[in-house]
């Protein structure tokens, strides 16, 4: 990177520190049972004097957020108006494959998708966003991501917030590169601008009292180690797939790409204070967070160390605390649902995926920390199974990180329970259910899972790296759950060395 770029990249990351100037946009929400995604481009005047093609949902930027329960059917008719094709996937939803919105269902230009399933998953946020082959990177750049919310009756009961927007507010962190034209560039260390809910130098007028905030990742390759300004404490109450069984105290909370935390903070008794919501990049250590070696923060992207986001703090979001609402919560709830994670003891398969480069060349070393990575040494192919899961049955994932970066890996259909990082077993409190984790280089980690409801002999789910050009670039692999007691043991044991 010459200095002139970095000069430029900085007196950028200073615009945002201090011109706050932006009323943070909150998704408008969309309940009911059916809901119309219209995908459609459109255009953004980000710098003034240019304009920037975007794409949205039901607009020219961004996308709504969805709100069910549990327990309701739902109709989700996604229409593309773009002139390429396009996917939808529901991250971390429990559904049959056929409805996943993977790369096997793609919707062609003019035509409509329509799954309908039942939402079993417990209360929590999720998100959706497209998922074509080698296309989800530059669809998500451009604005097609949004909030997927559940809401079930347990959760409804406790004493947090529940006020879409007001208490209740999602927040999606998206860095994003320009190239030299304005223009949204994807999969480079030019990513300066900070985005949160699509709003550049966004400020939230947050009301004194207890406030939950829907912390989702939504970067293609930049992880955030957040915290508050003033020091003050976060409570993180819920992970990917669902609430936690007590709010767990911190002032710092780490998330990759595709994570998602709920949290409550508490601004009772401080208005007219400014506070800022930041990543506190600076603070992590070297050589855990990535093989970084130039900056000192977090690096999952090792080939673009050389950039600020690395080792540097940065504002995400500016919180000017205003008078509370009329009915606002005022304490932290002491405790959340009763959270059950699978058992070891149930587990009746082990299962290793080597997160890996592809040797292109025999004389290749085999942990670069470029790519192409791939996943046990192979690059996605649409056409090919790779792992086959029986149905009901509980299994242990080992995730082997043998790169030089830092992977968030993600497994469509499931929620799991991270069992061991580091080779460190977790202890139980901190087993929530989730859909990504990010594993360190050269580290490793097992997470439990099980397969049900849903069998395909056909049509197969997902696992990935969650860096999105990663993901595009082939880093992800494909399995089918299938019923075994509708095969012969001869079909098992073929299958067994698909
Ligand atoms: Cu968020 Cu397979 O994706
Ligand atoms: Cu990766």
């Amino acid at each position: 990177m010459t200095n002139a770029i970095k000069i430029s990249a900085l007196s950028l990351l200073l615009y945002s520190t201090i011109n706050a100037q932006n009323l943070l946009n909150i998704p408008p929400a969309l309940t009911g049972t059916t809901f119309n995604l219209n995908v459609q481009s459109g255009s953004q005047s980000f710098y003034s004097s240019t304009t920037t093609p975007t794409y949205g949902i039901n607009g020219s930027w961004m996308s709504p957020t969805i709100i069910v329960n549990k327990g309701d059917s739902v109709t989700l008719n996604v229409t593309n108006n773009l002139s390429i094709k396009t996917t939808m996937h529901w991250h971390g939803l429990h559904v049959a494959p056929q409805n996943d919105g993977g790369p096997h269902q793609p919707i062609n230009p003019g035509a409509t998708w329509s799954p309908s399933f039942r939402i079993l998953n417990n209360a929590s946020t999720f998100w959706y966003h497209p998922h074509g082959a080698g296309q989800t990177d530059p669809q998500v750049s451009k604005g097609l991501a949004g909030f997927f919310i559940v809401h079930d009756a347990a959760e409804l009961a406790l004493n947090i917030p529940h006020t879409y927007g007001i208490d209740d507010v999602p927040i999606v962190v998206q860095s994003k590169a320009f190239d030299i034209l304005q223009q949204i560039a994807i999969a480079t260390n030019m990513d300066t601008a900070i985005f949160v809910n699509g709003t550049l130098n966004p400020y939230f007028n947050a009301p004194a009292q207890v406030v939950r905030f829907r912390l989702l990742n939504g970067s293609s390759l930049r992880s955030y180690n957040f915290g508050l300004s003033n020091g003050q404490n976060i409570y993180q109450i819920g992970t990917d797939g669902g609430l936690l069984d007590t709010p767990k105290t911190m002032t710092r909370l780490i998330l990759s790409p595709g994570e998602r935390a709920e949290v409550l903070i508490d601004f009772s008794g401080m208005t007219g204070q400014t506070i800022y919501l930041k990543s506190y990049a600076s603070e992590l250590p070297t050589g855990i967070y990535g093989a970084d070696t130039v900056g000192s923060g977090i690096d999952t992207v090792h080939d673009y160390e050389d950039n600020f986001l690395n080792g540097a703090d940065f504002t995400l979001l500016q919180l000017n605390i205003t008078s509370p609402t009329s009915s606002p919560v005022t304490s932290i709830v002491p405790s959340l649902v009763a959270l059950a994670p699978l058992n070891p003891v149930n587990a009746t398969k082990n299962r290793t995926i080597v997160l890996d480069t592809i040797r292109l060349l025999p004389s290749d070393i085999p942990n670069r920390a470029d790519g192409p990575f791939g996943l046990n040494s192979r690059s996605f192919d649409m056409d090919s199974i790779n792992q086959i899961a029986y149905l009901n049955t509980t299994e242990i994932w080992t995730l082997k990180n043998n790169t030089l970066i830092a992977h968030p890996f993600h497994i469509h259909d499931v929620q799991f329970n991270v069992i061991e990082e580091h080779g460190i077993a977790l202890p139980a409190s901190q087993r929530g259910w989730k859909d990504v984790v990010l594993v360190m280089p050269m580290d490793s980690v097992k997470f439990l899972t099980k397969f049900e409801t849903f069998t395909n002999p056909t049509v197969p789910y997902m696992y990935h790296c969650h860096l999105l050009h990663h993901e595009d670039d082939g880093m992800m692999g494909s399995f089918i759950v299938i019923d075994s007691s509708a095969l012969g043991v001869s079909d098992l044991e073929n299958l067994d060395h698909a």
